[in-house]
């Protein structure tokens, strides 16, 4: 998925949330605890996408970062679909600037530039309104 349309999931869940609070249509699903979810799970990857352009837009550095190895991913039924997320990210060979896709771009060669967060991430998703947005975002070195 193109950043520009990660960015405008992003802007439209904010314009829902307050109609969204006030009665989910097509919520069906039943609260239920953490579940382990295979790496391979084709929602998982854009969880981490959403989830790694939250690291992007917050981070101060001159390159992007990209997930670099999954620890462990969860899923969760809770007002929509909570992804929980154990990952490294790891700083790639792309200036943020030039507005690649982090997901196209390699991982810095070990050296002065190579540097990799252990982050735990939330991404909330509500496919009956094709949105997903990171709520949770903790990274340390
Ligand atoms: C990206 O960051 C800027 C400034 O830090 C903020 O104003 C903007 O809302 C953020 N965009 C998203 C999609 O999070
Ligand atoms: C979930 O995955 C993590 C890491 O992959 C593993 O340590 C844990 O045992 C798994 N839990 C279950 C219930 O399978």
């Amino acid at each position: 998925m193109a950043l520009e349309k990660v960015l405008l999931l992003v802007s439209l869940l904010a314009a829902q949330e307050l109609a969204w609070s006030a009665g989910p249509r097509g919520a069906a699903a039943v609260p239920g605890a953490p579940s382990n979810i295979s790496k391979d799970d084709r929602d998982l990857d854009q969880a981490l996408r959403v989830a790694t352009y939250s690291f992007n837009n917050q981070s101060n550095d001159a390159y992007l970062f990209r997930t670099s190895e999954v620890d462990r991913a969860q899923r969760q039924i809770v007002k929509g679909v909570r992804y929980i997320l154990e990952v490294h990210i790891s700083r790639t060979v792309c200036l943020k600037r030039l507005g690649w896709d982090p997901s196209d771009c390699d991982v810095q060669p070990e050296g002065l530039l190579h540097q990799t967060f252990q982050c735990h991430f939330e991404v909330l998703s509500r496919p009956w309104l094709h949105l997903m947005i990171t709520t949770s975002s903790h990274c340390q070195a």
